[in-house]
């Protein structure tokens, strides 16, 4: 059989393709941080077998109408609303996600950016980093508690899950929203299943896990932040198309809410002229949800399992069903 040719829409470290290089052959995009030029991708992908991209690729049905010869796609993510998925099924192509292997790491993060927003933890680091503390005060910098308030989780996936066992162990209440009821993990993490607007009403934090489809798209609109508590924090670590980014906007600035962190935006990369980083209820994150060394290495590592079994026609291990 004559040995896949796989395409790598980003530079990612040589040793990692040492174990597969006798499978499959690899050519790369050069470049670490910039994504690979539509019009490069396009030709490169012409003759490949496989792809692996990440979420700055667009993998819509004028892609996958170009890419004759591809039989898998690895997204490395485990969201995939880049990839028209539907599409990819016509065309007889695997498209395989990244689950499980980012699950705590991405908690750990969404956890984080609930603290450091609640506790203005970044605007606290930049107190000495710009010389403006001045004397001790019994306010200065006074944030919100964590431990003992309500989180609401909205979308009960494994991140939401791991974000759950975080919030047991701070003490907190937990309240989640699914499509689905997860009556054992009820049990296990003491969460109580609520509609959608019992959650925005109740939760201190509203924390959004659910991935970005047709019925998630703009979820936190105008409706959903004036049914907060205006002391509600609001915390995005899934994706920026599930906010309506002006209302969230509008929400903060006339405390309808009383802040936000978040790791993703509609259009990403955003930079500091971004209307959201004009308030200083807002803790922004580049989207670094699941970017640990380890986590990001398994992503890959899982990425190149998945193409070269389905290239060497065995089942993917992370297909999207
Ligand atoms: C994911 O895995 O979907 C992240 O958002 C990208 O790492």
């Amino acid at each position: 059989m004559k040995k896949p040719t796989i395409y790598i829409t980003r530079k990612i470290p040589e040793e990692l393709l040492e174990p597969y290089k006798e499978q499959c052959n690899f050519t790369m995009w050069h470049k670490e941080d910039t994504p690979v030029p539509k019009d490069i991708l396009y030709e490169e992908v012409k003759h490949a077998d496989g792809l692996i991209c990440l979420i700055t690729e667009k993998i819509d049905a004028a892609f996958l109408d170009h890419a004759a010869h591809l039989s898998v796609i690895a997204n490395m993510a485990v969201g995939y609303d880049n990839i028209d998925i539907a599409k990819a099924k016509e065309h007889g192509i695997v498209v395989t996600n990244t689950p499980d292997v980012l699950t705590e790491t991405t908690a750990d993060l969404t956890f984080s950016l609930l603290m450091a927003t609640a506790r203005r933890i970044v605007e606290a680091a930049s107190y000495i980093k710009e010389d403006k503390w001045g004397d001790w005060a019994p306010f200065m910098l006074a944030g919100t508690d964590i431990h003992s308030k309500t989180i609401g989780i909205v979308g009960m996936g494994r991140i939401g899950e791991a974000v759950g066992k975080r919030a047991k162990g701070f003490g907190m209440d937990i309240l989640y929203h699914n499509r689905t009821r997860h009556e054992s993990l009820e049990k296990k993490l003491d969460a109580t299943y609520v509609p959608f607007q019992t959650l925005l009403t109740e939760a201190d934090f509203v924390v959004s896990l659910v991935p970005l489809t047709e019925e998630t798209e703009e979820l936190f609109n105008e409706a959903a932040f004036r049914k907060m508590k205006s002391s509600a924090i609001f915390i995005n670590a899934s994706r920026g198309g599930v906010v309506d980014e002006q209302a969230l906007y509008e929400a903060l600035r006339n405390g309808y809410i009383h802040a936000a962190g978040l790791d993703v935006f509609k259009e990403e990369p955003i930079n500091s002229s971004h209307p959201l980083n004009q308030l200083s209820n807002v803790t922004l994150l580049p989207h670094i949800g699941s970017a640990s060394v380890q986590t990001r290495e398994k992503m890959i590592q899982l990425c190149l399992d998945n193409v070269s079994r389905v290239c060497h026609e065995q089942k993917a291990v992370t297909p999207v069903e």
